[in-house]
């Protein structure tokens, strides 16, 4: 008897341990099923570069370590895009919820030609020649945000992508697509881009591979020698003089002098989120006024049913003109007075909702437009990490192959940054950055960490702000918020409708006096973005450029 009470006592003791055990894997087993990731995630344009930057993460690497070679990575599988000919803008949360923002957006260099916005394209949308090249940023903002916030050695970083680029990769399908567009193909016609995605006169097809020698020495330099080797080095020289001998005006004093810039970010409140995004020139204020003032008329999942769903889509029209009017203050705050705070502040975001009347529209001068051209191009990558580190950077050339001019002595393709300036800008300083639409944002609550980006140039600050409507406020999970058909306002107020957008919407907003026009070009918003709620991450890349997340 006395033996056996210790006995039952253990026996109860171990059943209630085996029951913890089993429902805790339960747990843990149920909540994995329900969750796409539970540790961390990262959101590129491609599965192929998601995978490298998560494998940087399981490696030991930062968020930072993750992005960096990610975005390595995109400028082999959409060199269109970005690459280290371009620059890019960093967001960083570190896990005591600091932000801060890494700037290598390019400048205008000493040698600008006096008269370059004159030649501003009128009736294309590109830039296309030497004189629009802006000096590259891209490699110092990766340096400094290593320097700051990186845990694995440079070089390991670039490792993935030497190799593809050396060894060759199949030519990926979305890049495979967009060169065979007839715009592309014009766009291409007569550059030495051509021979790098061109067997005989056909584009490479998706079971081709694509290799990029050049810029794999390029890359292998820069891994053992650090930054350095491409603003001061063989590299500067090998690029200035391909620049020089295309007519460009980049010198070895522009790459030698390119200050990388850090500052704190901007935040503004919106409802229970804090919203952190880069400064002006770059585009997150604008995307903050236009979240604030459509918060402001009280969005919930009701905003998008019956008759509210047209009443709700016309005010975002409308806001998104008013937004569109204050595109023209978005400047270097280095190089002009006038400062943008004013964009942040609750009274003259009242005013503005005020302004908005629910049954018509208005002409432009109502917004206080000035028309411009509008773009397309660049690239995004979201990462997230267990310990609550997040990073959202964009990244760009700017437009499509940026200026097209290539360098063939290190496989670098050169931006066009300065058509940014276009409509925008009266003359231009050295040094100064030109105005961007790129806005890499976090938004965070108790309950939900949101890191998202877009690109696609114009068509950045409607992309994004839709998606994050729809997927803070609309009810909607990660995946619809950005698979839902955008609307895109162009620059002379013009409404533009993404092809499968409901037809009903559509009507109604002609019905109100926009005017609905068919865009010329094919809508090119891509969304990248990674939600974090208690348990579960969901990390999303933009379908309509065949991107794929990667995460564990
Ligand atoms: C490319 O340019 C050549 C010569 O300028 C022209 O004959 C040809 O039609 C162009 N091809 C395309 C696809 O535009
Ligand atoms: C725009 O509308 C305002 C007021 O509604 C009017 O005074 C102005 O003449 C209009 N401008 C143009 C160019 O139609
Ligand atoms: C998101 O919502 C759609 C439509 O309701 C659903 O089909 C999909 O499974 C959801 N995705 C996730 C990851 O929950």
């Amino acid at each position: 008897m006395a033996k056996s009470q210790p006995r039952r006592f253990c026996f109860c003791i171990v059943a209630l341990v085996c029951t913890v055990v089993i429902i805790c894997i339960c747990i843990i087993f149920a909540t994995k099923q329900r969750c796409a990731f539970t540790h961390a995630a990262v959101s590129a344009d491609s599965l192929m570069c998601s995978d490298i930057g998560r494998d940087m993460l399981l490696e030991g690497g930062s968020a930072v370590d993750a992005a960096i070679a990610a975005l390595l990575c995109t400028g082999l599988v959409n060199p269109q895009s970005m690459g280290l000919g371009g620059g890019s803008i960093f967001t960083i949360m570190d896990k005591t919820g600091k932000v801060k923002i890494i700037s290598s957006r390019e400048t205008v260099p000493k040698g600008v030609q006096a008269d370059l916005l004159n030649k501003c394209p009128k009736t294309t949308p590109f830039a296309i020649g030497s004189h629009w090249i802006g000096v590259p940023g891209e490699l110092r903002g990766y340096e400094k945000a290593h320097q700051l916030y990186g845990k694995l050695p440079w070089a390991k970083l670039f490792e993935p992508s030497i190799k593809l680029a050396r060894e060759g990769f199949l030519m990926p399908a979305y890049l495979a697509y967009f060169l065979q567009q007839t715009i592309i193909k014009k766009l291409m016609n007569g550059t030495e881009l051509r021979e790098l995605f061109y067997k005989d006169k056909t584009v490479l097809n998706p079971r081709d591979t694509l290799k990029f020698p050049q810029l794999a020495e390029t890359m292998e330099t820069i891994a053992k020698e650090g930054a350095g080797a491409f603003y001061t080095g063989k590299i500067a020289n090998d690029l200035t003089q391909d620049v020089q001998e295309r007519n460009g005006v980049l010198s070895l004093e522009d790459l030698s002098s390119f200050q990388v810039r850090v500052s704190d970010a901007w935040s503004v409140e919106i409802g229970e989120y804090t919203m952190h995004f880069p400064p002006p020139p770059a585009g997150g204020a604008i995307l903050g006024f236009i979240l604030k003032l459509m918060h402001g008329f009280g969005l919930s999942p009701a905003s998008i049913q019956g008759d509210q769903k047209t009443l709700t889509l016309h005010r975002f029209l409308e806001t998104v003109k008013f937004a569109n009017g204050q595109k023209r203050n978005l400047k270097d705050p280095y190089f002009n007075s006038r400062d943008m705070e004013y964009i942040k502040d609750e009274k003259f975001i009242e005013h503005i909702r005020a302004l908005i009347t629910d049954s018509s529209t208005h002409n432009a001068s109502y917004y206080n437009i000035t028309p411009s051209v509008d773009r397309f191009g660049t690239t995004h990558v979201s990462v997230m990490t267990a310990d609550g580190t997040a990073v959202s950077v964009t990244s760009t050339i700017n437009q499509i192959f940026g200026s097209t001019v290539y360098s063939p002595k290190t496989g670098i393709f050169l931006n066009n940054e300065l058509a940014d300036f276009c409509g925008r800008a009266v003359s231009v300083a050295p040094g100064e950055q030109p105005p961007s639409s790129m806005a890499p944002t976090i938004l965070q609550s108790q309950e939900k960490t949101l890191v998202i980006g877009g690109s696609g140039g114009s068509y950045i600050t409607t992309a994004m702000a839709l998606s994050i409507m729809n997927h803070l406020w609309f009810g909607m999970n990660l995946t619809e918020s950005i698979a839902a058909k955008i609307v895109f306002v162009d620059s002379s107020n013009n409404v533009q409708f993404e092809d499968g957008y409901d037809e009903s919407d559509i009507k109604a907003m002609k019905k109100l006096q926009h005017t609905v026009t068919k865009s010329k070009y094919p809508f090119l918003n891509v969304v990248n973005g990674i939600s974090k709620g208690r348990q579960c991450i969901s990390a999303v890349s933009d379908a309509r450029k065949l991107g794929k997340s990667a995460g564990y």
